[in-house]
């Protein structure tokens, strides 16, 4: 077994490292498909995703990168609850997108045979060659990260990002709704991603002293806006599955609408802060937290995030809708090292499975 995690004491963090040339292969394996199908997306006035889990915040992610770019405004819905609302607002003229890493996981399987009996047309992302879900849709894009092994989601998680991002680019060229000065500047960027997720991964060391000092906390928030916000949803659901410690993942808007009340000294607040459309309301969130005694660990690119945060991991400089592929690698690592401080096993946590083939 540990040749299989190629030294690397777990599957997970090993899966994590894999994460630059998973999103190169997520590239280059899709690079021919994405325009005919961006083609496809294109002719749908009504597009839904449907997904649980990280692949569900995958797919927050992906509605705000239509939006942005093909100025779309695309429904996400869980797919266990697709089910029940749905079946008399799906036609011929709907596409339904379903992101499973393991086309294998039971609600969001029923969910596509419901779309396609209703005659909407199925477009899946994802993983595993050959599972269910690739049988159920009518058109299929590979995320091409290779077997996944840790229960916790990671490098799919990535590559689906990777996918989403590179189809949103192609749906916005066929639309013809985004310059495309703009979308060839954001296909450079996003070859540049790989090399940008190794230096997310460099910062290892100082996330497990990180995780040292916050092994006994008992409830931990993560804030974000925008394409940001999903960010902030898979970093406490990370911490949640492997470490088993209390987290919620919230929009930072909402902070002042209740949260804030549950905030005490040195209680931490994981702050998603790009550069980007929501900074400077994201500053004045932190500002809000901080004035209550939390303690603050930011992601930014932005060194005034820096001088208001007890800790910053300093990010690198890209535009604002490629942020969500590097900005939860370190999310992923201080879970992971949480997890094994507090004496978790992170690849089989307890409880859950790697997919979930019952309603
Ligand atoms: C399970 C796994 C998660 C995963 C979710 C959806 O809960 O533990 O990691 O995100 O299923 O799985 P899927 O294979 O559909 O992406």
């Amino acid at each position: 077994e540990m040749a299989e995690k190629s030294g690397f004491p777990h599957f997970m963090l090993k899966e994590i490292h894999e994460q630059p040339s998973a999103v190169r292969d997520a590239i280059h394996g899709n690079r021919e498909m994405v325009r005919s199908v961006a083609e496809e997306i294109a002719k749908y006035e009504k597009v839904i995703f449907v997904a649980m889990g990280t692949s569900y915040h995958a797919a927050l992610v992906g509605k705000y990168l239509f939006q942005r770019l093909a100025k779309k405004v695309p429904l996400v819905e869980e797919a266990s609850e697709f089910r029940y609302e749905f079946e008399d607002l799906v036609d011929e003229n709907t596409l339904v997108i379903a992101i499973t890493q393991s086309g294998e996981t039971a609600d969001t399987l029923a969910a596509m045979k419901l779309a396609k009996r209703k005659g909407a047309r199925v477009l899946a992302i994802v993983n595993v060659v050959g599972s269910m879900a690739t049988r159920i849709a009518d058109l299929t894009l590979y995320t091409h990260a290779g077997p996944e092994i840790g229960v916790a989601a990671t490098k799919t998680y990535t590559t689906q990002l990777t996918v989403l991002t590179m189809l949103a680019i192609e749906t916005a060229r066929a639309l013809g709704s985004a310059d495309e000065e703009y979308l060839r500047s954001l296909e450079k960027q996003l070859d540049s991603i790989p090399v940008l997720i190794e230096k997310a991964l460099s910062h290892g060391e100082a996330l497990k002293e990180l995780a040292e000092s916050l092994r006994d906390r008992r409830d931990f928030f993560y804030v974000g806006r925008g394409i940001s916000f999903p960010t902030a949803l898979e970093g406490a659901l990370k911490l949640k599955e492997i470490s088993y410690i209390h987290a919620e993942g919230l929009s930072a808007g909402e902070l002042k609408h209740g949260p804030l009340a549950l905030l005490e000294k040195g209680v931490p607040v994981v702050a998603i802060a790009p550069s980007g459309k929501t900074f400077d309301k994201m500053m004045g969130n932190i500002e809000e937290a901080r004035a209550r005694g939390a303690m603050i660990i930011a992601l930014s690119d932005r060194e005034e995030v820096g001088r208001i945060s007890d800790v910053w991991i300093e990010m690198p400089e890209l535009d604002e809708l490629l942020t969500p592929i590097v900005y939860v690698v370190p999310l992923q690592l201080m879970a992971y090292h949480l997890a094994v401080l507090r004496g978790n096993d992170p690849d089989k946590p307890r409880n859950l499975a790697k997919s979930v083939t019952v309603e």
